[in-house]
């Protein structure tokens, strides 16, 4: 799964790092998305377009015809010159046939109407989608809306000093069945990785893992079961795993 496209090699959240991406070989991306103030949704990861195009717009106070005149290329380097804010309808329509999104929702439950009827426009087999988000409401109300889309609920389950990782996990699981969550989108904590394998597949959970750079890392989680490994470099991931 490519993070952000493939993020180490083109900006980040662009049509450069998703191409880039297939280019690479990887089995599908991971977007980050949020709503303009006139309700398209557009790739961004932050709030506002301040570290990615050099000009500070919050995304939800401003309209997507000011959002996509912006350069979301140059910060990465001058071969990206003119980069654009892409729209999700535009990264959908691109994806190669049989590969997989997952889409990271950024903002709040709001977007979940447009989400749905966007996806449909597309055409993508529902299969092919996963929605992700830190926002439990967010999961929760696109299961509510929209049932037959994946959506996995991102959680940092890293222990602070002293925690209790059973209860937290047991807390977790809990909050994934509320929401009536498909699985979970974990971040890479190694030490955690053989007992979040074993929890998720007892509730028939999916397991995912964010951001997995190092190959031996990414290893480590698929010997723990894990469904996806999501990295910045998809060529050196997959080059490593395939040769184990
Ligand atoms: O896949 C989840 C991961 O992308 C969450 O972190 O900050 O890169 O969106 P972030
Ligand atoms: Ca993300």
């Amino acid at each position: 799964m490519a993070h952000r496209g493939a993020s180490a090699d083109a900006p980040e959240n662009t049509m450069a790092a998703f191409n880039e991406a297939w280019r690479q070989g990887a089995d599908a991306i991971e977007g980050d998305f949020r709503l303009t103030k006139d309700g398209q949704i557009i790739a961004m990861h932050d709030g506002d377009t301040g570290r990615t195009t050099g000009q500070k717009l919050v995304v939800s106070k401003t309209d997507w015809s000011t959002l996509k005149k912006l350069d979301a290329g140059s910060w990465k380097g001058a071969k990206w010159k003119g980069e654009k804010i892409p729209l999700l309808s535009e990264i959908l329509a691109s994806m190669p046939q049989g590969k997989g999104i997952f889409i990271e929702i950024k903002c709040g439950p709001e977007i979940v109407q447009k989400l749905s009827e966007v996806i449909t426009q597309s055409k993508i087999p529902r299969k092919l989608i996963t929605i992700i988000s830190f926002n439990k409401e967010v999961v929760r109300a696109v299961k509510k809306h929209d049932p037959k889309l994946t959506a996995n609920w991102l959680l940092d389950l890293k222990p602070k000093k002293g925690e209790d990782i059973s209860s937290k996990l047991a807390k977790a699981i809990q909050t994934l069945k509320d929401i009536k969550a498909d699985g979970l989108g974990a971040k890479a904590v190694d030490s955690l990785a053989a007992k979040l394998g074993s929890t998720l597949k007892q509730h028939g959970l999916g397991f995912h893992v964010w951001t997995v750079d190092a190959p031996a890392q990414g290893r480590h989680f698929v010997k723990a079961g894990v469904h996806s490994v999501t990295t910045n470099k998809p060529a050196k991931m997959r080059e490593f795993l395939e040769g184990q």
